[in-house]
């Protein structure tokens, strides 16, 4: 069985420096918990940056040694590598580009020669440690010249891609000056994976309308080669979060949130500090709502997270700023000495907390501008296992494909929102629990695991049909 090698810009790790040395503790986001078993498997390996710059060699070597046991090998990104590769072209360009924003990108070639340089360095990297036989799952918008930079070295490999954010629109794409050399980069992959149907859509239309490439059911043509591009909605660790209110420190946090919130309901708005996620406008529709309905000042509560992200690049900073003024703003207007109308959390959440407050919201309110997936909705969903409150759903959200039973807003309308709330406040117990059934057996069927097996299925599958071709 050949070895499964999967590379991401990031390890599953975070890394710390204490007593002057590193130390690092596995991380179990979405992806890691995903690949558990495959990663356990063989002398499978995840090749990725350790989220830090390492300057000395020797320690370099350090925590490459110590991460052997751990079947991971490091890419050291250095200082600037980090601010024109990952600050720079990933989530200064790509990042927004993709995401609709298309005034916030920008269009630097020295970030995109840079981008080159780094994607070559993850090459290098996995060339350092991987036979041609393997087979290469590459993820996400940092490395997606690398599909054809594996292929060069090894024009027989097995390669996946998976794009973790949206693939935009054919008219959003082709502003790119690298366009073409994006597109060659994803299509050195047997296998193109996206959340939606509709990012395959684009991504297809894009490579007919700017390479000239054409497809026959998601099935591409090149060369020798023939290249599947298919979706493949994320999930989530279903298990882990239906079972988290058996936990006694979930169990101790629901009791305090429930203390401290007996009068009011709870909204609830989680979100990685991002301009994509429409938090600003969401704060806006919650104003616009205590304005309309007076009556729920003191009677509704939101809850509003959000974890530090990307603090290097300036729009991060701006919308910081932002959302501190419109908070102070909300509060200073409607709240009182024994009522708070929004309660804010600058940091992230340890597990057992996070859960807590998913079980105790009545609503969770998640509008996005543009998302991938948002796999806080699935989240949100599976942790309700009283199967009581309401998810409200931006409608340009992956997750809106599946989530169905939401309540859907444009998160452009700040009066929908607002709207929306209302209606999910007065929506009926019965039609809670009908709406979050459905949505809980969807998330608990398709989850995370599922999507790995399905991925790495197809990939197995791309190699047979390729090696067949090549047999012929
Ligand atoms: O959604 C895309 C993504 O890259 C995720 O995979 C990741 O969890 C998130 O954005 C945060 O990214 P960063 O590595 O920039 O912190």
């Amino acid at each position: 069985m050949s070895r499964l090698i999967t590379i991401s810009n990031r390890l599953p790790i975070s890394l710390v420096r204490r007593d002057e040395r590193y130390e690092y503790t596995p991380s179990a986001g979405g992806l890691a918990t995903g690949l558990k078993s495959f990663h356990g498997q063989n002398d499978n390996l995840w090749i990725g940056w350790p989220g830090m710059e390492i300057g000395q060699e020797e320690d370099q070597r350090e925590i490459t040694d110590r991460m052997k046991k751990d079947k991971m090998h490091p890419v050291f990104l250095t200082e600037s590598d980090i601010e024109d590769f990952y600050e720079g072209f990933s989530n200064k360009t790509l990042w927004p580009l993709f995401h609709y924003f298309n005034l916030f990108t920008d269009y630097s070639p020295y970030t995109w020669e840079r981008y080159v340089e780094v994607n070559q360095k993850f090459a290098d990297e996995i060339f350092k440690v991987a036979r041609p036989d393997d087979v290469f799952w590459v993820h996400d918008y940092q490395l997606m010249l690398l599909p054809a930079l594996i292929r060069e070295r090894f024009p027989h490999a097995t390669i996946g891609f998976f794009l973790h954010i949206p693939f935009p629109s054919y008219e959003m794409f082709r502003s790119l000056p690298w366009r073409r050399e994006l597109l060659n980069g994803m299509l050195g992959a047997d296998l193109i994976g996206f959340h939606t149907y509709d990012y395959v859509r684009h991504f297809l239309s894009a490579v007919k309308r700017i390479l000239d490439v054409d497809h026959s059911l998601g099935r591409i043509k090149l060369g020798d080669r023939v290249i599947d591009v298919d979706s493949f909605p994320m999930g989530i660790d279903y298990k882990k979060f239906a079972n988290s209110i058996h936990n006694p420190t979930t169990i101790r946090e629901v009791v305090k949130f429930r203390n401290n919130f007996n009068h009011e309901k709870i909204i609830l708005s989680i979100d990685r500090l991002d301009y994509s996620k429409g938090i600003y406008q969401r704060l806006e529709a919650y104003d616009t709502f205590l304005s309309d309905h007076p009556e729920y000042q003191k009677k509704v509560a939101l809850i509003t997270v959000v974890v530090p992200s990307r603090g290097n690049v300036d729009q991060y900073q701006k919308l910081k700023v932002q959302l501190d003024e419109a908070i102070g703003r909300i509060n200073g207007k409607y709240s009182t000495p024994e009522w708070t109308a929004i309660h804010y959390y600058y940091r992230s959440l340890p597990f057992e907390t996070l859960t807590a407050l998913y079980y105790c919201a009545d609503i969770a309110l998640i509008t996005p501008f543009r998302d991938g997936m948002n796999l806080i909705a699935k989240e949100y969903v599976a942790t309700k296992t009283d199967q009581q409150g309401v998810l409200i759903l931006s409608e340009m959200a992956g997750a809106a494909k599946e989530l169905t039973e939401a309540l859907f807003i444009n998160p452009n309308d700040i009066q929908g929102i607002s709207d929306a709330l209302h209606d999910a406040l007065n929506m009926p117990s019965e039609e809670q629990r009908t709406r979050m059934q459905e949505m809980q057996s969807k998330v608990e069927r398709y989850d995370v695991k599922n999507w790995a097996e399905l991925f790495i299925d197809r990939m197995y599958e791309a190699r047979s049909l390729n090696t067949r071709r090549r047999e012929k």
